[in-house]
């Protein structure tokens, strides 16, 4: 006996497997119609014609719909105090983000509003946000630390993405961020301030399991090559899996050091040289592409196609955050990842469901709909997948299933 049988669905729209999809076959999508899926305890456990399907507690009529596996935002700046519209004229007068930043603002200015805010002020606002997140198809979140930079509120951010794990229906994957600026106390002093995270916050956040990724802003005027090296050196010889933004605005060797130290994702890689996508490709990283920042900070969209025919997987993920993205809906980077980095809708879903899901390290039970996965499914108001690409700018997502469940 099932607890939920999903049935009349039009097109079923899916990747398969538990390892990313790199280049060409990110456009390996599975396309079956006139299905049914049924799921026990949260897990699917058949796909088939309806005569054969188990009977079930639920049945949810998909009225000849599209379903694909829930999506997966690979990477967001989820908890957070306050918004940045304070900036927006400045931005709107030609202020560039890395000088806003330089001027104290930029992160800075979230960080001020963040470290003020209570740990139940920061949940409620990011469970908040995550539950308008589902409704437009998100089932689960990675999200980073970043806005405490010192220690006690980098622990409490991410003891509010613990919160969000454990109290809400979604899954989030935890990633420690403490090296996102360079906070005020540390101002002219990098070095130190890596000193600090390494010796003094990281082990903490490892020791009490509050993450699983460990991630640094390698950028001009933030943190260079070597300063990440060192961090990401630190992290892994604690536990934690490598992630890197690497050369989202200027080329300064994050791509390089991401390849050569064989992370497990790098971020962003707007301004990515050759070299660095060679070496990614060469190191197996995972490329997590974000092209709604490209958007809102106006500039210029990452090679996807390039790091696909290189055999690198990509991923395609939000950024979301208060400044470079401030949008939590995944529709407009998927619309985005096709007119901008001119991927094809099937290899667009792979980027935001089985290849975002390793990105998070989650591969082996979420990002696609097969047996044995989580019963994490999205049912859209489209008739096929050209359809839910192509249309743009409205939420397409008529129900979201977590674990079995509508939410
Ligand atoms: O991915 N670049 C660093 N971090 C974010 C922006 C964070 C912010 O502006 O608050 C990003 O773009
Ligand atoms: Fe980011």
């Amino acid at each position: 006996m099932a607890d939920l049988l999903i049935k009349n669905i039009g097109v079923l729209a899916s990747p398969k497997g538990q390892a990313p999809l790199k280049g060409a076959d990110m456009s390996n999508i599975t396309i079956a119609e006139n299905c049914v899926i049924a799921a026990e305890k949260g897990i699917i456990t058949y796909i088939g014609t309806e005569k054969d399907a188990p009977k079930s507690k639920e049945v949810l009529d998909a009225g000849g719909r599209l379903i694909t596996p829930g999506l997966v935002d690979a990477h967001t700046h989820l908890v957070f105090g306050g918004w940045r519209q304070h900036e927006f004229e400045l931005k709107l007068k030609g202020a560039a983000y890395l000088d806003i930043l330089k001027a104290g603002g930029g992160i800075l200015s979230t960080v001020e509003k963040t470290r003020a805010a209570t740990e139940d002020e920061l949940f409620n606002k990011a469970k908040d946000i995550s539950l308008k997140m589902a409704k437009h198809g998100t089932t689960t979140i990675e999200a980073k630390s970043g806005y405490g930079l010192n220690l006690e509120d980098e622990l409490k951010q991410l003891k509010v993405v613990k919160r969000l794990n454990n109290e809400t229906d979604l899954d989030f994957v935890s990633t420690f961020m403490g090296a996102h600026a360079v906070p005020p106390e540390y101002k002219g002093r990098s070095e130190d301030y890596i000193d600090f995270i390494c010796n003094e916050v990281m082990p903490i956040a490892a020791a009490e399991k509050l993450a699983d990724f460990c991630d640094i802003f390698c950028e001009t005027g933030v943190f260079d090559a070597i300063l990440s090296e060192k961090l990401l050196l630190k992290a892994r010889e604690l536990g934690l899996k490598l992630k890197i933004h690497a050369d989202e605005i200027n080329p300064v060797g994050g791509s390089e050091l991401a390849g050569r130290m064989k992370c497990h994702s790098a971020e962003h890689l707007i301004a990515a040289t050759d070299e660095g996508i060679d070496l990614c490709a060469k190191g197996g990283v995972i490329a997590v592409l974000l092209p709604a920042t490209s958007f809102y900070l106006d500039k210029p969209y990452a090679r996807a196609r390039y790091m696909m025919d290189k055999g690198i997987a990509v991923a395609v993920a939000s950024d979301f955050n208060p400044g470079s993205s401030p949008n939590f809906n995944m529709q407009f980077p998927m619309n985005l990842a096709c007119l901008k980095y001119k991927m094809t809708p099937k290899e667009a879903l792979s980027a935001v469901t089985l290849n975002a899901a390793a990105a998070i390290g989650m591969a082996d039970k979420i990002g696609s709909i097969e047996i044995r996965k989580k019963a994490d499914i999205v049912i859209w108001d489209a008739p096929d997948l050209d359809y839910l690409f192509y249309r743009y700018g409205n939420n397409q997502a008529l129900y979201t299933i977590k674990n079995g469940g509508i939410l």
